[in-house]
């Protein structure tokens, strides 16, 4: 397996192969490694990056505290086959600090970028850069993000990038919670909690196909949410395709949500069709 940290030297490799990138920021889990699998078994070649992306981090956000371990990463992504991972220094991928950036469109706004500003826009940024580096035929992105896989599809149309762009479905625990490499922050006691957020996704998702109005399965799952001890920023029914709220269901429907256990902050989703 090749590893780069130089641009150049991973996109003379890159150039003229067809593969399948999975981009990361390491810490890797069951959820990445499913990626790398798609990407393995789609393409020619499957390639990772690992880069924890200060852009796209709030000044009061977790940075400096992101976990790391690169070899045992390196190790994970070996065994499957991976053939080439790019793990760049910030210096390297921002030699002008963040001069230049990416504007995430529209889809950046709502959700996420109501509790995250500028969030999507280091998103944005970094991925037009690993999409530069490596010029990937396809790239694969996890639902458990599902924003961030549309908001980067509304980037990759407008700015006619050229890559296809595909999401796979969230990995969890046997009892539900959403595998992140965050989840290492969880005491003890808030890991047993944890797993309630996907309990109220999938309770909301059987009240609203029963017929529910949006806003009480809102108000009914926020309300169980902090009564269990998690501070929630948001609990929202959307279109699962403008991310719009919806007073009615139909088609394909989004429920998402973020809330703080402790000092973490977990998000989850659920798409499914009315
Ligand atoms: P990171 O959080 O490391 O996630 C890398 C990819 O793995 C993302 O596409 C994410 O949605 C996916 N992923 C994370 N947990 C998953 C799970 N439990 N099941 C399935 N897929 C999962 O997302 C980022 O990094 C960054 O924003 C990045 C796109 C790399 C840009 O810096």
């Amino acid at each position: 397996m090749w590893v780069f940290k130089q641009s150049n030297q991973m996109s003379a490799w890159a150039h003229g192969k067809n593969s399948g990138f999975v981009p990361t920021m390491g810490f890797l889990h069951e959820g990445h490694l499913s990626l790398v699998r798609r990407a393995k078994n789609e393409n020619d070649v499957a390639v990772a990056s690992i880069f924890v992306n200060p852009a796209q981090f709030g000044p009061a956000e977790d940075f400096d505290a992101y976990p790391h371990d690169l070899d045992r990463d390196l190790n994970m992504l070996e065994k499957e086959g991976v053939d080439a991972v790019f793990t760049p220094s910030v210096q390297e991928l921002y030699p002008n600090g963040p001069e230049i950036t990416v504007r995430a469109g529209p889809l950046s706004l709502p959700l996420e970028g109501q509790f995250r500003p500028g969030h999507f826009d280091g998103v944005c940024t970094v991925v037009k850069k690993l999409f530069d580096v490596v010029q990937p035929e396809t790239a694969y992105f996890g639902q458990k993000d599902f924003q961030q896989f549309l908001v980067i599809q509304e980037m990759v149309q407008s700015m006619k990038l050229g890559v296809n762009v595909v999401v796979c479905p969230t990995i969890r625990e046997i009892d539900g919670l959403a595998k992140s490499s965050r989840n290492v922050y969880f005491s003890n006691q808030e890991r047993k909690k944890a797993p309630l957020l996907y309990s109220a996704l999938r309770e909301a998702e059987k009240k609203l196909v029963q017929g529910k109005k949006p806003r009480h399965v809102e108000n009914e799952a926020k309300l169980f949410l902090e009564e269990n001890g998690f501070r929630v920023q948001y609990f929202r029914v959307a279109s699962a395709e403008t991310l719009e709220p919806v007073s009615k269901p139909e088609g394909r429907v989004l429920v998402a949500a973020a809330a703080f256990l402790g000092k973490t902050r977990l998000v989850d989703n659920v798409v499914f069709v009315v």
